[in-house]
């Protein structure tokens, strides 16, 4: 028997779903928890790829290997098309992010006793808000990993319609309601009418690159980076003459797609350039432990337990832990500061919500219902940016982490009818 999977697959987490009954049920890919972290590890002593929280565990046991994670904002770009040597093999990203989908596949399969060969996956309503072709090539990357991964069959669905799709039973009929999806690497936005049968009428969707990876890489640079050297003076090798410690290395180890790509020789060679000629060496010696140590995702993730904290109510000296740097050392996040450096990005992500509302010309004030779903949904900054503008709208938080899942198992039962 064969059925047709639903399929969020995230910036930072995943998801698999189908209809079972008439109703959206989610498939189980980890013991503990309903969604599997978008990250794999390549092991170098067993020789072998794991995935999903066994690759984080990995991670932080600090074993041989190389992590990932963010994988999903690389699409579109022309890293995806490259290739390198692990565990033996010459691989590409398409490759990698295929084989992620493959394992969602296999424990699909083991879980539900079915072959699940065609799939309605989700896609933000934009890869790429700034450049079309990158957005383009990203949804070709995405369908060859999905090919690649063993699907016949490949559909995609806006996330947002998808989330929108899975709410409709908490709508009156006639209602019209703002779906705000910020996940980790987009926000996404539809605007839709309960049509009072089981239906819904899609009026608008928008979307924009700005999630929650990009809080983290703000606050990174904000406070973390700084530690290790970025924006501090480095002497010339002859003279008296300082120039600035160049940014690249920094903006790429606050990002996490960006962070496998920083432990070549080339760039630990940089590093120690940087620290012989620094007037702070003290920072510039913290750089080259974090590329020598290969540390650069557990300061991603301390900065996202950090963010976190920051933002938990109630939390009054949030602080981002780099006992990795040195021990027991933390550095301070106020909540003030982290809102402030956020804000810009907020804007961004209210500008698009407007932008939504335009593109069918409906004024903020007709919206009955705001639905947030997504993990950066939850942040305070956003929220207060989207409640400023939908100030009359009733707030709905449903299913923040698995509405998109739901919606696509909805829709897989019937995608590949037409
Ligand atoms: N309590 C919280 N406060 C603030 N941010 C949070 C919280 N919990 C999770 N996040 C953030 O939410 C993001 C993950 O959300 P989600 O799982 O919805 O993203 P995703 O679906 O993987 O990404 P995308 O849809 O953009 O591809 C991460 O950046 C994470 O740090
Ligand atoms: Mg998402």
């Amino acid at each position: 028997m064969a059925s047709a999977l639903g399929i969020d697959f995230g910036t930072s987490n995943s998801a698999a779903g189908m209809l079972v009954d008439g109703k959206p049920r989610l498939i189980p890919m980890e013991a503990e928890a309903e969604t599997l972290p978008t990250a794999v590890f390549f092991d170098f002593e067993t020789k072998r790829m794991v995935v999903g929280e066994r690759a984080s565990e990995a991670l932080l046991a600090g074993d041989e290997g190389r992590y990932m994670r963010g994988l999903k904002s690389l699409l579109g770009t022309r890293l995806m098309r490259e290739s390198r040597m692990l565990l033996g093999e010459r691989l590409d990203f398409i490759d990698i992010v295929a084989r992620f989908l493959a394992e969602m596949k296999r424990r699909a399969e083991a879980a539900t006793g079915m072959v699940h060969d065609r799939v309605l996956s989700g896609r933000p309503v934009r890869f790429h808000s700034a450049d079309p072709n990158r957005d383009s090539q990203a949804l070709i990357d995405l369908q060859e990993a999905y090919r690649r991964a063993g699907f016949a069959e490949v559909r995609f669905m806006n996330e947002p319609e998808a989330a929108a799709l899975a709410n409709r039973n908490i709508l009156s009929p006639g209602d019209l309601a703002l779906v705000v999806d910020i996940g980790g690497g987009t926000s996404d936005f539809t605007l839709f009418r309960q049509k009072g049968s089981a239906e819904i009428d899609i009026l608008a969707s928008h979307g924009v690159r700005v999630g929650g990876t990009d809080f983290d890489r703000t606050l990174s640079i904000g406070r973390v980076m700084p530690q290790l050297g970025m924006g501090s003076p480095i002497r010339h090798a002859f003279g008296d003459d300082t120039h600035i410690a160049p940014n690249a290395i920094f903006n790429d180890l606050a990002t996490w797609a960006k962070i496998p790509f920083l432990y070549g020789a080339d760039t630990r060679k940089a590093a120690a350039e940087l620290e012989k000629f620094a007037v702070h060496p003290k920072r510039l010696a913290r750089l080259v432990k974090v590329l020598e140590e290969e540390l650069g995702h557990d300061l991603a993730f301390a900065v996202e337990a950090g963010k976190i904290m920051a933002n938990t109510q109630g939390e009054t000296d949030p602080v981002i832990k780099v006992g990795m740097l040195k021990p027991g050392a933390t550095l301070s996040l106020p909540s003030d500061w982290m809102t402030d450096r956020l804000a810009p990005l907020a804007e961004e992500i209210g500008g698009a919500a407007d932008e939504v509302l335009a593109k069918v010309d409906i004024a903020p004030s007709r919206v009955d219902k705001v639905i947030f779903v997504g993990g950066s949904s939850l942040m305070r900054v956003v929220e207060d940016a989207l409640r400023r503008r939908l100030p009359e709208a009733e707030i709905h938080r449903g299913a923040a982490l698995t509405a998109i899942v739901d919606g696509l198992a909805i829709g897989a039962a019937t995608a590949f009818d037409r």
